[in-house]
């Protein structure tokens, strides 16, 4: 289904910075008059809210494969109905922290859970809705790791669930989300995410505006 807005996600392993890069760019588009919804996964509605709690919370322990994939598309599914599907019929431009490719990077090439087991819940569940374009932020899970230790040292952070896996399965994850973008290099634009933040967000903004430029020529981005 072709809706008027677009979508736009952004993805990387944990400590990647996406979330920073995503407010920021945020700003910049909503600053150009260009209308934005900014939301993310797991959460971005209430019901995923409390999905996101027992799935990322450390206290929720031991948690098998099949049911970690399976909330994760139950708040992909509430998100897709209540925030992404009407922000898209009212022309907006989605930014999404995280959305199907998560699933497919962590719980596919991470997990190991087979990928038609994921297609076919994308097929039932998200309404037809893809991004139309990707952003992958790509850091090395080394400092990934030190990044959001730091954080969760900070905040004594519950959310951490999936930081207490080793390296290995970081790299895992780093390599689906590669293999992702070789498949399809017209959706998902690779960024190194190892310059300073300005940096970053000067190359994530050269891409989003020529994406912007190829889906809206001479219209709401002509600035
Ligand atoms: P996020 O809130 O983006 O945290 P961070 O800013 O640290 O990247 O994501 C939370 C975690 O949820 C992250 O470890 C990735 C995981 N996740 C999946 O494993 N599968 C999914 O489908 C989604 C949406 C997230």
């Amino acid at each position: 289904m072709q809706y008027p807005g677009k979508l736009i996600t952004f993805e990387g392993l944990d400590g990647c910075g996406k979330s920073t890069q995503l407010a920021r760019e945020a700003k910049r588009l909503s600053q150009r008059g260009i209308p934005v919804t900014a939301t993310h996964e797991p959460g971005g509605t209430k019901v995923g809210q409390h999905i996101r709690e027992i799935v990322l919370h450390a206290a929720s322990g031991a948690m098998t494969s099949f049911t970690e994939l399976a909330l994760m598309f139950a708040a992909r599914a509430q998100h897709v109905e209540e925030v992404i599907v009407p922000a898209l019929q009212s022309s907006r431009t989605v930014l999404c922290d995280r959305f199907t490719d998560s699933s497919v990077a962590y719980q596919g090439y991470g997990r190991g859970i087979s990928l038609e087991v994921i297609q076919a819940l994308e097929k039932s569940l998200c309404r037809g809705i893809r991004p139309d374009l990707t952003i992958f932020l790509d850091i090395d899970p080394e400092i990934g790791a030190q990044r959001t230790d730091a954080r969760n040292r900070a905040a004594s952070e519950k959310e951490s669930r999936f930081e207490q896996e080793g390296l290995e399965f970081f790299e895992r994850v780093r390599q689906g989300y590669r293999r992702i973008a070789e498949q399809e290099q017209k959706r998902v634009r690779i960024v190194d995410g190892r310059g300073s933040v300005a940096e970053v967000h000067a190359h994530i903004s050269s891409l989003v505006d020529q994406f912007l430029e190829v889906s809206f020529p001479r219209s709401r981005n002509g600035v």
